[in-house]
């Protein structure tokens, strides 16, 4: 880019002058009635600074035209007749975003973020646009590295100009992607996905709640051309028609890795009122059988330090004989004969809720995993498998959960995260490659804590300390939901970036509004409006809250929208396909189906 000041303005671009202030917003009165047709909200102005250099910039929030009557000048040929007319005041509202200066030492065309100085009365004021808005723009993304560089679409205002984020900020300290069912989330999250696989070492773990992004990682072929190349690799959470035959892919998220509150957090009924006594059993026994393990394994570094929480594997089955014993268990009396133990008949309820869960299906991932997961060195694996692939396996792995019963949903993403966290938090600090969680459909999980129950406590709990404290290790959370207002609110206040798609429902603009700055009221206004593809970018990866049109990705997700009327018209109903669904259903498996 040249050294001449990018935004020049004459006098036919002068929109009017300031009259009022109010510390982060102005009112100018237009006095160029001409450009007021041209400046819509979201536009952006340039008021004159302190000095010839500097300009600060605001973004439209509000035009009017008032009317106004005003006795006319009298009419020379009808001196008696008093004229009324109407005369228009036209003004504009915009909040202060940043400030631009042609010079700064030596740095020519530089723009910051925030007002350096409050603008003051009278100060000229110019509307941005063509060729000034055009070299505007580009100057936005113009000091980012290219390594920096994640480019989303491009700028409503200006078709011309590419919508560039920092990548870096971006995922920093947590990004949400919010906005109702339709505006285009999970389009949005594909392509972000292919940007970050256009990186070499990319490492994002994307719980995919509807199995949408498995095409990421079987791409299918479009008409005419073939498949393009796979950007994810796929993970299943094993459902029960994966449990006979779990292929390397299949996850299993066994009993022994849950700590002892997100295994009580299933299993007690704290309303019981042996609860105290069946917690503390299930905690002596669980110690036990670790300390067991590793005392065969020979692991004694490890012995001589781990807690009841630590990931040991033990076999569940011993679990329930030990129950079962202090369950039946008998002392000597004070006379000859025995009496009830101490916990005798008091775990019978722990014992068979742990015993309906173990052989409920559904939860197999967890209760029925493969005789290779109790071995004491299969977690390492398990782990390295999704932070560190072998290198011709691409870096984002998709994680399809859609077998998981809604039930554990929050324990299983919430003992997930934690274990790729906890292991993240435990190795060397050089050696870390960061990694983003991508929580697709996050109010499923990640509730507000008002309405959380013991399960998604649990869940909580691991994801509001990666939002607290991730960025210390490397690892960031990217929040995507339809309905922000039942997303917890620590973790979205703790976002920092924030691309929002077209939002409807009040309840849920009101909680955006909340984790905005106050200046940016204006702005959001506009979240009903927004096309399909359209958001707002909010944050500090890039330097001024913008309206853009997202690209659209290479490979799209699967996509759950129907076209009711039209497909009414071509396709009949098939009923072998129901027929078959309903075994499907017995089954609860739809890979079973699928074989069969
Ligand atoms: N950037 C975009 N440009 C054009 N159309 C889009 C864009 N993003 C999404 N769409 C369309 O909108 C529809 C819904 O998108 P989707 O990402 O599934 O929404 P959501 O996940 O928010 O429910 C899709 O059929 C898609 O074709
Ligand atoms: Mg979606």
């Amino acid at each position: 880019m040249s050294d001449a000041p990018i935004l020049t303005f004459d006098a036919p671009s002068k929109l009017g002058k300031v009259v009022s202030v109010d510390t982060s917003r102005v009112l100018i009165a237009v006095e160029n009635a001409a450009l007021l047709p041209r400046a819509a909200v979201g536009s952006l102005v340039a008021i004159q600074g302190t000095t010839a250099q500097e300009f600060l910039i605001g973004m439209t929030e509000r035009v009017t035209r008032q009317l106004r009557e005003q006795t006319a000048q009298p009419d020379p040929m009808a001196p008696t007749t008093l004229a009324v007319e109407v005369v228009p005041d036209d003004a504009l509202r915009a909040v202060l975003l940043g400030t631009y200066r042609t010079i700064e030492g030596t740095v020519r065309n530089r723009f910051k973020r925030g007002a350096d100085s409050f603008p003051q009365i009278d100060r000229d004021c110019f509307l941005i646009e063509g060729g000034n808005l055009q070299r505007f723009m580009g100057l936005l993304g113009k000091d980012l590295d290219e390594k920096q560089r994640l480019e989303l679409g491009h700028f409503v205002i200006d078709r011309s100009a590419a919508a560039i984020a920092n990548g870096d900020r971006f995922f920093q300290r947590h990004a949400a992607i919010l906005g109702s069912t339709g505006s285009g989330k999970s389009c949005a999250v594909s392509l972000i996905l292919e940007r970050a696989h256009a990186r070499k070492h990319a490492n994002i773990v994307v719980f995919d709640m509807h199995g949408e992004y498995a095409s990421l990682a079987n791409p299918p072929a479009r008409e005419g051309s073939i498949a393009p190349p796979p950007i994810a690799s796929a993970f299943k959470i094993a459902g029960p028609g994966d449990l006979a035959k779990p292929t390397e892919n299949t996850l299993f998220l066994p009993y022994w890795l849950l700590n002892r509150e997100e295994m009580l957090s299933m299993i007690l009924d704290r309303s019981d009122q042996n609860a105290p006594n069946q917690a503390a059993r299930f905690t002596t026994h669980v110690r036990g059988l670790k300390d067991t393990t590793l005392k065969d394994e020979k692991q004694e570094t490890v012995r001589a330090t781990f807690t009841v929480d630590s990931p040991v594997p033990y076999k569940l089955t011993d679990l329930l004989v030990k129950l079962r014993e202090d369950d039946t268990g008998m002392k000597p009396g004070t006379a000859k004969a025995e009496i009830k133990g101490d916990w005798n008949g008091k775990l019978t309820r722990f014992i068979s809720r742990l015993e309906a869960k173990a052989e409920d299906r559904r939860y197999g991932f967890m209760f029925k995993p493969p005789d290779a997961a109790l071995k004491y060195d299969w977690l390492a694996k398990q782990i390295v498998n999704l932070l560190a692939p072998a290198n011709e396996k691409p870096g984002i792995k998709v994680v399809d959960f859609s077998e998981v019963p809604s039930d554990v949903l929050p324990v299983v993403t919430g003992v997930f995260a934690r274990m790729l966290y906890d292991v993240q938090f435990w190795m060397q600090p050089e050696k870390r490659t960061p990694f983003v969680f991508v929580c697709d459909e996050a109010h499923l999980y990640l509730p507000v804590r008002e309405d959380a129950d013991a399960v998604e406590k649990q869940a909580l709990y691991s994801f509001e300390r990666i939002a607290k404290e991730g960025r210390k290790y490397g690892v960031s959370l990217l929040v995507v939901s339809q309905r922000p207002s039942d997303v917890s609110r620590t973790i979205l206040s703790q976002c920092n970036n924030f691309l929002i798609l077209r939002l409807t429902n009040d309840q849920d603009q009101n909680v955006v509004r909340r984790l905005m700055p106050d200046s940016l009221a204006g702005v959001l206004d506009g979240l009903p409006l927004l096309d399909t593809g359209e958001a707002l970018l909010l944050g500090d990866a890039i330097l001024l809250p913008a309206r853009i049109k997202l690209k659209f990705p290479a490979i799209e997700p699967l996509s759950q929208t129907r076209n009711f009327w039209q497909e009414w018209g071509e396709k009949a109903p098939d009923s072998a396909a129901v027929a078959a669904a309903v075994e499907t259903l017995r089954r609860q498996s739809r890979t079973a189906a699928k074989i069969a």
